[in-house]
């Protein structure tokens, strides 16, 4: 299976933000990961429309939207018009899961459901048609630099055998902690697409830090 990178701006230096994309894009990675904090469903605030539009300008690599806030059905057309490709909405953000996931579908964008480390594989099952992506969270959301939970393990498994059984067209990304010492077991367990930012960004040389992580799980 290969495996995609995406490097979170969150760790980057955001005075360079344009830059900091332009180098990320040319050490190899696959997508830009854009974490969008309210401080209300977590307890960290961060960017939003106009920095996305930033990125969106920076880059044609495809851009991941992870929304962190409540009630993100009320800001999918925003974040699909300043430059989104995928927008991935927290499953304990918001009521009506399904009809979220429909409404980013209906914006022409592919639709993530995030899942905190606490909420069980089981909560997806009624909207795996509805999903482009499942996001699994391996450190409590709101901060960069946390440290992994291998305790959400067993449920990237779960997700991948459940994917692969059914043979649906899901990407499965995991978001926390992802480093060269970690990587390998989140791969093992099924995932195909890793969000990395301290493991990226804290690195002086971008190159040589997205390699290490490929060369942590392809021998
Ligand atoms: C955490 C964010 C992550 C974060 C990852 O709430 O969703 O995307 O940037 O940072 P690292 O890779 O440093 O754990
Ligand atoms: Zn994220």
């Amino acid at each position: 299976m290969s495996i995609r990178i995406a490097p979170s701006i969150l760790s980057a230096d955001l005075g360079r933000l344009a830059d900091e994309v332009r180098e990320v894009e040319a050490a190899g990675a696959d997508w830009i990961h854009v974490d969008v904090m309210d401080g209300v469903f977590v307890p960290n605030i961060t960017i939003g429309p106009p920095t996305l539009k930033a990125v969106r300008r920076a880059t044609r690599l495809p851009i991941d939207v992870h929304l962190m806030i409540v009630e993100p059905e009320r800001y999918l057309e925003t974040f699909a018009e300043a430059g989104a490709d995928i927008i991935s909405v927290q499953l304990e953000a918001t009521r009506h899961v399904q009809r979220t996931l429909s409404q980013i579908r209906a914006l022409g964008k592919k639709a993530g459901l995030v899942l905190n480390p606490h909420t069980p594989e089981e909560a997806v099952r009624y909207v795996l048609g509805d999903v482009d992506l499942i996001l699994v969270m391996s450190v409590n959301p709101g901060f960069g630099g946390q440290h992994f939970l291998p305790a959400v393990l067993p449920k990237l498994r779960a997700l991948r055998e459940r994917i692969t059984r059914e043979g649906l067209a899901i990407e499965l990304e995991i978001d926390g902690g992802i480093a060269p010492a970690t990587v390998k077991s989140a791969v093992e367990a099924g995932a195909s697409v890793l969000v990395a930012g301290t493991a990226v960004f804290g690195e002086p040389d971008r190159r040589q830090a997205i390699a290490a992580l490929r060369a942590a799980v392809e021998p």
